[in-house]
């Protein structure tokens, strides 16, 4: 039987991404963003919409009969307070309204490691920060994540709804800077992870940590593993070429790289970022 997946915030990098690599012949795609996404190609399975998480009503029908939501829309770097209540802790309540109203029984939060953004590696357990680690939030951005958790589990547990929100690293083809070198997600983890949150059985109210098998990860990946995303890559194969021509790395003083957050945590609070 086909499967419906409404992915919001569709025209983003992540978005984009997803509605490339998560296309298959018994899978229907709706795809909205507030920026109009790319109209549909021929022989794509698709639907794109152009609206915003802020409206309840167009949210109802666009995810009327779907199997799951994916919920990347909003403002997705730091911002003013007006902006990160509107576009991520509105929005991230209109969604789950939304999802309620219409039956849908699944959806995916993509929360960030701003969430988190001040645990610090050197309390970092053997295995790495649990993913359900209490929230650290360095930013507004931060807080709306943590913000969207707790609906998340409220609509969980008010209503049955299983949710699964990744705590996403930094999703990019390679890593850029000596911090991602723990952060890292690599784009084929990422279809791995949402193809495992998209069809493991029942999971109920979980977090994981969105993150590929980096040797130099802090968090763990148990969580993952358990909801079935068994990631693969390892940024260490690129870990020569990014550090080359910089000090060797300071795990032990350097807080960008001690901080999940890295510099995030020392940006104004509410500046663009
Ligand atoms: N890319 C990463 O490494 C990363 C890391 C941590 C968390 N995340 C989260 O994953 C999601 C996707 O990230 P991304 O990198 O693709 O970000 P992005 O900024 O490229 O995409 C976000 C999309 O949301 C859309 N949007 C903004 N406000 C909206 C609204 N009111 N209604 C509908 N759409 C709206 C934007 O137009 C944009 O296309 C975001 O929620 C982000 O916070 C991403």
């Amino acid at each position: 039987m086909s499967q419906t997946v409404v992915i919001t915030g569709a025209a983003g990098k992540v978005g984009r991404l997803l509605r490339h690599r998560l296309a298959r012949p018994d899978r229907r795609l709706r795809l909205m963003d507030i920026v109009p996404p790319e109209p549909v190609a021929p022989g794509e399975d698709a639907e794109v919409f152009t609206g915003s998480v802020t409206d309840l009503p167009a949210l109802e029908s666009l995810v009327a009969g779907a199997d799951a939501v994916i919920h990347l829309g909003g403002q997705s770097r730091e911002s003013n307070m007006a902006d990160v209540l509107e576009n991520n802790a509105h929005g991230t309540y209109c969604l789950f309204e939304a999802v309620r109203r219409a039956g849908v029984p699944r959806v995916i939060f993509a929360s960030s490691n701003h969430a988190a953004g001040f645990l610090d590696r050197v309390d970092a357990p053997a295995d790495g920060f649990p993913a359900d680690a209490a929230g650290r939030p360095d930013t507004l951005y931060g807080w709306s994540k943590v913000a969207g958790e707790a609906m998340a589990s409220l609509y969980a547990d008010r209503y049955g709804i299983d949710v699964l929100c990744p705590r996403i690293g930094m999703c990019m083809p390679e890593p850029i800077d000596v911090r991602s070198l723990a952060l890292w997600l690599s784009q084929d983890d990422a279809i791995r992870m949402f193809e495992a949150l998209l069809a493991v059985e029942s999971p109920g109210f979980r977090h994981l940590w969105g993150i590929s098998r980096n040797t130099r990860r802090f968090m763990s990946l148990a969580e993952g593993e358990a909801l079935g995303y068994i990631a693969k890559d390892d940024s260490e194969a690129y870990a020569d070429g990014v550090i080359q021509g910089k000090p060797t790395p300071d795990y032990e003083h350097d807080l960008v790289l001690r901080r999940i957050g890295g510099q995030w945590c020392d940006v104004p609070l509410g500046e663009y970022y």
